[in-house]
């Protein structure tokens, strides 16, 4: 799952830079990219739509980091984005405006504005009642907002429930019953202009079988729309590609979409503009993170290795009971004795990995495996601690992407009272 970090002797390398250097010059707890990793997974996309008329909009809040934003702006992708805050990242890192996308249950007026002057690609609308809302903005600003309508095709996706989202009883999407009658709506609305369909049935996902169910129900809802003469130029089918953190066996994204294109020719759909909205597949397994051991903690049913990183770093484990492996950086001889590793948060769900055998001294350091998505752009101050540092490597060169958080920084905002 990790084709970029690999043993060499003894030490644990990402491309040609040891981590354990990394370790000791910018200290610990740090978030470790390697850029070759996320364009290797990048052109998997790439080929799989090779001669199509395709964008990928890499959503961005699997790793949001300005340094990253930049690496998929170079190298074409267009973003999906959910928040004012992630549309002014990736104007920052310089991708096109035209190739964003925008996502969301929630989005205010504010952010619509921000995003109509802009000039973004597309909103992808998630009710009715947000329709109106953005039809309204859009009068308002003199201008005509783009959109789609994200379905929720009711399929389920196998994953974790909170990581599910194409399900009836999830918040996101137009149910499939009333897509048609929303797709009237927004025809009708003065300040839209239907242009796509989008839908997106959750994250993580392990088989092709779940994306071939929502092709076949989207495709059933391109057809009735378009029957009613409203024509849509794109179809977005959203991202969820899930990737290896212990033995999954995801397929290929190019494999997946010579299956998904084979059908879309079929049904006679494969000249649409396609669109997908890959997070973790292009970043999860790109990154580590990396700790230091702190203290060994023998207990009487369980040992404790307490490193440097918390639930505050990287909170997957804490919030979904997520897997991630963990590795020594250092080998050492001798047996392994079995931990659960934690954070230093005053938590007893601050854990980032159960039932571990490990040979570490208070000292060493420990790399926690597929940490590129959804660690560090889930980060907090959780405990007043400041946010790790992120380094992207790219080949033996090393970038410094993000500086390690001080408190002056997290004090930045906040005022005493006077009386
Ligand atoms: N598009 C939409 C509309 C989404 O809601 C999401 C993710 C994506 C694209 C990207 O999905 P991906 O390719 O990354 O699976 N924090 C959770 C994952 C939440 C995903 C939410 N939506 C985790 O750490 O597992």
């Amino acid at each position: 799952g990790h084709p970029h970090v690999a043993r060499r002797g003894d030490a644990l390398f990402i491309e040609d830079v040891p981590l354990s250097e990394l370790a000791r010059q910018y200290g610990t707890p740090l978030y470790v990219y390697s850029k070759a990793a996320m364009l290797s997974s990048l052109a998997a996309y790439q080929r799989g739509f090779a001669g199509r008329r395709a964008t990928i909009c890499y959503a961005m809040k699997a790793n949001s980091s300005l340094a990253v934003l930049q690496l998929f702006a170079r190298a074409g992708c267009g973003f999906d984005i959910v928040s004012g805050g992630e549309l002014e990242r990736v104007l920052q890192a310089g991708a096109e405006p035209r190739k964003v996308i925008f996502s969301g249950v929630g989005k205010t007026r504010v952010e619509m504005r921000r995003a109509l002057d802009v000039g973004i690609g597309c909103f992808n609308v998630e009710s009715e009642a947000e329709l109106d809302v953005l039809s309204d903005v859009a009068t308002q600003a003199a201008r005509v907002a783009p959109v789609s309508i994200r379905v929720n095709p009711n399929v389920d996706a196998r994953t974790h429930p909170y990581i599910s989202t194409g399900l009836k009883d999830n918040k996101f999407g137009v149910a499939h019953e009333r897509t048609l009658q929303a797709y009237r709506r927004a025809a009708a609305l003065p300040g839209l202009r239907v242009i796509g369909i989008d839908c997106h049935i959750g994250s993580q996902i392990t088989e092709g079988s779940p994306y071939l169910d929502a092709l076949d129900r989207v495709l059933e809802l391109v057809e009735a729309i378009e029957a009613e003469g409203i024509r849509l130029q794109h179809i977005d089918f959203g991202g969820g590609l899930g990737i290896d953190y212990n033995g999954e066996t995801p397929p290929a994204a190019d494999a997946l979409w010579a299956e998904l294109l084979q059908r879309l020719d079929a049904r006679g759909f494969g000249d649409r503009h396609l669109m997908v909205e890959p997070g973790r597949s292009l970043v999860g397994n790109a990154g580590v993170c990396l700790a230091e051991v702190l203290y060994l903690k023998p207990g009487e049913h369980k040992n404790f290795c307490i490193v440097d990183a918390a639930m505050n770093d990287l909170p997957r484990p804490a919030m979904y009971e997520a897997y991630h492996r963990i590795e020594p950086l250092e080998r050492r001889a001798g047996p392994a004795t079995r931990y659960d590793v934690v954070g230093p948060v005053c938590e007893s769900g601050d854990w980032i990995g159960r039932d571990r055998d490990l040979a570490v001294k208070a000292g060493d350091h420990v790399a926690v495996l597929s940490a590129g998505a959804y660690c560090m752009s889930m980060a907090s101050n959780y405990n007043s601690r400041g946010r790790a540092a992120e380094i992207l490597v790219d080949g033996s060169h090393t970038h410094l992407i993000r500086q390690r958080e001080g408190i002056a920084d997290q004090l930045r905002l906040e005022r005493l009272i006077d009386s």
